[in-house]
């Protein structure tokens, strides 16, 4: 057995830099298009779900489209689920004929994904599911749609994870081995503290995690791997809140990419309306990158292979905001400065963004900053923000302001500019 090499180190500068990611569910759960987990939800089973494998067809599909639209909102990298916890395979796997090229749509659908992306520079990472409620090894457990069936769980005992284990290495496999380089393996998820009486979670010793992230390392030196094998991981990865300040383990502030979701659902989900406005979205694009973090935003393609007319509209909204203002966000992270209240601050080098997020009469004062900033201007056209320091002994008196020593004040125009969030450009003294 030849001596394994030390896992090789995740190549993060690129991943530190862009920030902002797209990330797509797609599967058969399109198809009855009420989330990705309608199969647990409904307690459907296998033949029961068929039916979607047999409608499979997504005419529409052309991944050209889906990449420039995630160029145009300014995306650097897309993740695409390769298999959900529904147990159904993109690509054409030798080990399994629950897969796209066995449906109607009779084809892979992963490469076609994988070239287009890569011909606009995506970085590509792969979403693979632990899980899997189609595999005939894979034991039924509370997380199973088949839970509540005694007879599926009496087949248990004959169900083997070391089975299934080595098909889940296996299409592990086929994807590093297949599709050239993968920038990022996306693991979802383990649940070993999910035990009832009649059947424990699941964690790293069935998937074997330690052999399977060594594998990984070994196919494709430099991949990130996410933090949800249960042994630790590259990236941070919160899932559907912001969090507080820059992630940490062990009390240190680690690589962390926060993944959200456009209304709610990972998967397409046609009767849930509960939308994030653009605003919104650009204020967790830029609240993350202000903790030094990172944003992943999914969009759940349809059953006919595109994109919703309202993820569309999203994407857009955030690309016009993006036109003006990617440089605070490429490239930058959390600042030393600490900013107003309502405020966010991203920082590159001698270049710190004040991200405004609501819009406050004539002035904002910046503690601290009275004597470090020689010019200032708003980003989205570029005009002049005037600065004062005023005289820390001034008395207020009618329209005049009294001052704070080491106060940095600007002068904002009455109207608020016409972008989601308005960004103050300052150019730090060096
Ligand atoms: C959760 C959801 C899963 C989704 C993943 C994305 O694990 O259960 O459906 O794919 O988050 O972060």
């Amino acid at each position: 057995m030849p001596a394994t090499q030390p896992p090789s180190a995740p190549d993060l500068d690129w991943f530190i830099h862009d920030r902002f990611g797209l990330f797509i569910h797609w599967g058969l759960y399109s198809l009855p298009a009420r989330h990705e987990w309608v199969r647990n939800f409904e307690k459907i089973s296998n033949e029961d779900y068929q039916k979607y494998f047999d409608h499979f067809d997504p005419d529409l599909y052309d991944p050209n489209v889906w990449a420039q639209e995630a160029k145009n909102a300014g995306m650097k990298y897309a993740v695409i689920t390769t298999k959900h916890h529904e147990g159904f395979a993109l690509w054409d796997s030798a080990l399994t004929d629950y897969k796209a090229p066995c449906t109607p749509a009779g084809r892979d659908l992963l490469h076609p994904f994988v070239d287009a992306f890569r011909a606009q520079d995506f970085k590509i990472g792969f979403y693979h599911s632990l899980l899997d409620w189609h595999h005939p090894d894979y034991p039924v457990d509370a997380l199973h749609p088949m839970r509540d069936n005694l007879e599926l769980r009496a087949t248990n005992p004959s169900r083997d994870i070391r089975k299934y284990a080595d098909y889940l290495h296996g299409q592990t496999r086929e994807l590093l081995t297949q599709f050239g380089k993968i920038d990022i393996m996306w693991f979802d998820f383990s649940y070993s503290e999910r035990s009832t009486d009649w059947a424990k979670g699941k964690g790293k010793e069935d998937w074997q995690s330690e052999k399977l992230n060594a594998m990984v390392r070994e196919l494709q030196p430099g991949i990130i791997v996410n933090d949800r094998l249960e042994i630790g991981g590259d990236v941070k990865t919160p899932e559907q809140y912001q969090p507080r300040g820059w992630m940490q383990v062990d009390g240190k502030p680690v690589v962390w990419e926060a993944c959200q979701t456009l209304n709610g659902s990972w998967g397409y989900h046609r009767d849930n309306l509960d939308w994030k406005p653009v605003e919104m979205l650009v204020k967790m694009l830029v609240d993350n990158v202000s903790k030094g973090g990172n944003l992943l935003l999914n969009v759940g393609p349809t059953a006919r292979g595109e994109f919703d007319p309202r993820a569309l509209e999203t994407l857009r909204g955030i690309g016009k905001w993006m036109h003006f203002h990617s440089r605070s966000i490429y490239g930058c992270s959390a600042s030393e400065f600490t900013p107003p209240p309502d405020c966010r601050f991203t920082q590159k080098g001698n270049r710190l963004y004040l991200h405004l997020f609501s819009w406050p009469f004539r002035h904002v004062h910046l503690d601290g900053m009275a004597g470090r900033v020689e010019y200032a201007q708003l980003l989205n056209d570029g005009s002049e923000i005037h600065m004062l320091e005023i005289d820390p002994h001034a008395r207020a008196q009618n329209v005049s302001m009294s001052g704070e020593s080491g106060v940095l004040t600007l002068e904002l125009p009455i109207q608020k500019p016409d972008v989601a969030v308005p960004v103050i450009e300052l150019f730090l003294k060096s």
